[in-house]
Order: C-alpha cells, then sequence, then structure tokens
C-alpha cells in the first residue's frame, strides 16, 4: 500500500515507517520538524535500504497537504502529527488545539476532497483520565485532565462524527500506554529536544552522564512499592499495531479504538533497577514528592487489539531498556550528537 504518514519523522512515527518499508509498503511522511529532525529518514534508508520521501510541512496547511496528496495518491493515512508535552500543553492550550485540533480537521477536509478515506489515529491512554478500574478496557468511561489529553478525546469525537455522517470512512485510533525502547540497530529512538518528560528517557540521559539522577515522582502510592505503575510498551511493538490497522482496515467500518499495551505494569523502581540490571550501569536516583496530575495505576487488558487486529506486544521490559540503552550510548547527545 501507499501510506502517508504525518508525523513521520518523529519517535514512534520514525519506527512505524521502517516497519512499513520493511512489510513491501511504500511511505510519504509528512512533517515540520517542530519535533524531529531531517537525519531520521538517513537513518530509516541506513536500517531498510529504502529512503521514504520526506515532505516538509504543517498538516494544517490545506495547499501543501493537497499537493502532497495529488503528487502521492496515498491509500491510507497514518496520523502521528501531533504536539505531546502535557505541561507545554496546560501553559499553552491554544497552540495544542490549533494545532491538533485544527491540524486535523484540515487533514480530513483534504483527505475527503481526494476520497482517501482510511485514517489509523494515535490517540493516548489519557483519554482515559485517572482510571478508576484496572486493567483498562477500551469501554472505561473518557475523560481529559490536561489540554493535551483534551486534543486526543477532541479528535476522537470529531473521527466518530465524521464516521457517521458518511460511511465510507475507516477509523483506528489506537491509544498508547507508554510508549517506551527503541530501535534494535541503535540507529533510532527518542530525542526530546528539552528536558525529558518521560521516565525512560530521563533514565538513559541520567546514565549516559547528561543529568544527575532520576527523580522519583512519589513514594507513597497505593501500589506494590509505593511508586507509579505504568504499562510500558516497546516503540516497535506499537509500530507493528500500526501495520495490524492498516491491514485489518477493510475488516472494520466506522470508528474503533484499540488499546496498545502488555497488560503488565511496571513501578517507576523496576523500571530504574531492571535498567540498571540489564545495562550494568548505575542510574541514581531520589524520592521526591508527587508530580500534579499523575495516577497511581494504568495498565491495559490488551485482548481487544489481539482479537480484532491480530496484534500482541512481543518485547519485554528488559528489552526496551537493553535498546533504549544502545540508542542513548551511541547517541549521546541524540540526533544531533
Ligand atoms: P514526536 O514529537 O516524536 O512525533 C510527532 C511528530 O509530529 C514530530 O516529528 C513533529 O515534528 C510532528 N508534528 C507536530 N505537529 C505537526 C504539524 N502540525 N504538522 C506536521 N508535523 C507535525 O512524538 P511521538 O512520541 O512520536 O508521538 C506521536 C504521536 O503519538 C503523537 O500524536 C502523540 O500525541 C501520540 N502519543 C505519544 C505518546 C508518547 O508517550 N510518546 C503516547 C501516546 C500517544
Ligand atoms: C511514568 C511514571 C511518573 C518521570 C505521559 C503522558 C501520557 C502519555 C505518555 C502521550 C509515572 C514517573 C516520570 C520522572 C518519575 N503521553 N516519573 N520521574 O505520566 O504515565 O504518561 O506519557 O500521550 O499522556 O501523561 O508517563 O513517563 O511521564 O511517567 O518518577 O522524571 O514515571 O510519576 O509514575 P505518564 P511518564
Amino acid at each position: 500500500m501507499k501510506v502517508l504518514v504525518t508525523g513521520g519523522t518523529g519517535y514512534i512515527g520514525s519506527h512505524t515507517v521502517v516497519e512499513l518499508i520493511e512489510a513491501g509498503h511504500e511511505v510519504v511522511i509528512l512533517d515540520n520538524l517542530v519535533n524531529s529532525q531531517p537525519v531520521v529518514v538517513d537513518r530509516i534508508s541506513q536500517i531498510t535500504g529504502t529512503s521514504p520521501t520526506l515532505a516538509v510541512g504543517d498538516i494544517g496547511d490545506p495547499d501543501l497537504v493537497d499537493r502532497v496528496l495529488t503528487e502521492y495518491e496515498p491509500e491510507v493515512v497514518i496520523h502521528f502529527a501531533g504536539l505531546k508535552a502535557v505541561g507545554e500543553s496546560v501553559a499553552q492550550p491554544l497552540r495544542y488545539y490549533r494545532n491538533n485540533v485544527s491540524g486535523t480537521i484540515t487533514l480530513l477536509e483534504r483527505l475527503d476532497a481526494h476520497e482517501i478515506r482510511k485514517l489509523v489515529f494515535s490517540s493516548s491512554a489519557t483519554v482515559y483520565g485517572d482510571p478508576q478500574t484496572l486493567p483498562i478496557t477500551e469501554d472505561a468511561p473518557l475523560s481529559a485532565v490536561n489540554p493535551y489529553g483534551g486534543t486526543k478525546l477532541q479528535i476522537e469525537q470529531v473521527l466518530r462524527d465524521v464516521a457517521v455522517s458518511d460511511d465510507r470512512w475507516r477509523f483506528a485510533a489506537l491509544r498508547y500506554f507508554n510508549p517506551a525502547g527503541a530501535h534494535v540497530s541503535g540507529l533510532m529512538g527518542e530525542d526530546p529536544t528539552d528536558t525529558p518528560n518521560n521516565l525512560l528517557p530521563y533514565i538513559t540521559q541520567v546514565a549516559v552522564g547528561r543529568r544527575e539522577k532520576v527523580r522519583v515522582f512519589g513514594d507513597d502510592y497505593d501500589t506494590p512499592d509505593g511508586t507509579g505503575v505504568r504499562d510500558y510498551v516497546h516503540v516497535v511493538d506499537l509500530a507493528r499495531g500500526h501495520l495490524a490497522a492498516i491491514e485489518t482496515m477493510s475488516e472494520h467500518r466506522g470508528f474503533d479504538a484499540w488499546n496498545l499495551g502488555t497488560g503488565v505494569g511496571t513501578s517507576v523502581l523496576e523500571l530504574i533497577n531492571t535498567f540498571s540490571e540489564v545495562n550494568g550501569v548505575e542510574v541514581p536516583y531520589e524520592i521526591v514528592d508527587r508530580r500534579s496530575g499523575d495516577s497511581a495505576s494504568s495498565y491495559t487488558d490488551p485482548a481487544k487489539a489481539h482479537r480484532d487486529l491480530g496484534w500482541k506486544a512481543t518485547h519485554d521490559l528488559a528489552a526496551m531498556c537493553r535498546d533504549s540503552w544502545r540508542w542513548q550510548s551511541q547517541n549521546p547527545e541524540g540526533y544531533g550528537g
């Protein structure tokens, strides 16, 4: 298939592009490079032997999107493009709603005009808010606890409404739990431009000496060791989830959502200890106050994705830790190094 990947030079997008190319699909990336670098295309080409086309520009630019659709005629879109920093979204809500929600609406309008009506959307476990029941299934109540989460919820609602208006649309919302890990080659991984918000990139930057110690946000949660529990899922497993979604798209009409996670909960201290053990590196840490907005535990029941998409995570926590460390130790300054 010819696949348009918005946000395809980003962390999850780049790993998905590799899996798409390796499965024989043809890829064009649309990315404005607000949070990624063009060198990612060289890394993709080193890994796969094929260089995907990169169109640099914004999903919210209708003329540019038109030109890309006319020139490349994709059959399906995987839509990763979006801003994703929770704290930044609290400080700059209008920028987040404009970029993520308005950008997606422009993209959908142009796709409709070109009669391209299959789209996989990067949603997030954040749409479950502070989960009341564990494990989290797709029918759990939805709520937004910050503007970033608000954009994901609103986009899902837009997709639902559009699907109702015209039954030729097919939408798969994939709600990722906590993406982690890197490509096994060590050539691609997560490269936060600022101080990492997420735990594993913070750990790798401490391990490589860029930061002094990990701050563990609270050890008084109602969890086995008191630290927050999350469902970390390897980015290559996530990437393969997108392949599964496009390959089964003809079987699913309208809008549907699937949780992508392992179903295994891991605490902050377990992650730090596993990282140290499998890589043989010290990770100094200190316990500090809780981070506001964090919930105690979040993990999925991945049964629906297995049943409908034939997808299951295959990488364990040790693989995520090894692969993240290979990426960070081979690229101490990320793609800029
Ligand atoms: P990322 O920032 O690495 O990738 C997003 C890409 O989109 C970047 O390359 C950025 O330059 C591009 N982009 C942003 N706005 C754009 C616009 N208006 N037009 C064109 N390109 C634009 O993030 P990621 O971790 O790869 O996340 C990909 C998607 O998955 C995002 O939608 C994110 O919200 C979602 N998601 C991420 C996580 C996570 O923890 N990483 C979890 C759940 C969901
Ligand atoms: C994981 C655990 C922290 C950093 C976020 C977004 C969510 C989704 C994924 C996009 C928690 C603890 C963290 C640190 C710590 N993104 N922690 N020290 O908060 O589950 O989810 O990323 O959709 O929307 O909210 O992930 O990696 O930030 O935190 O102790 O320096 O690690 O308290 O328990 P989170 P995270």
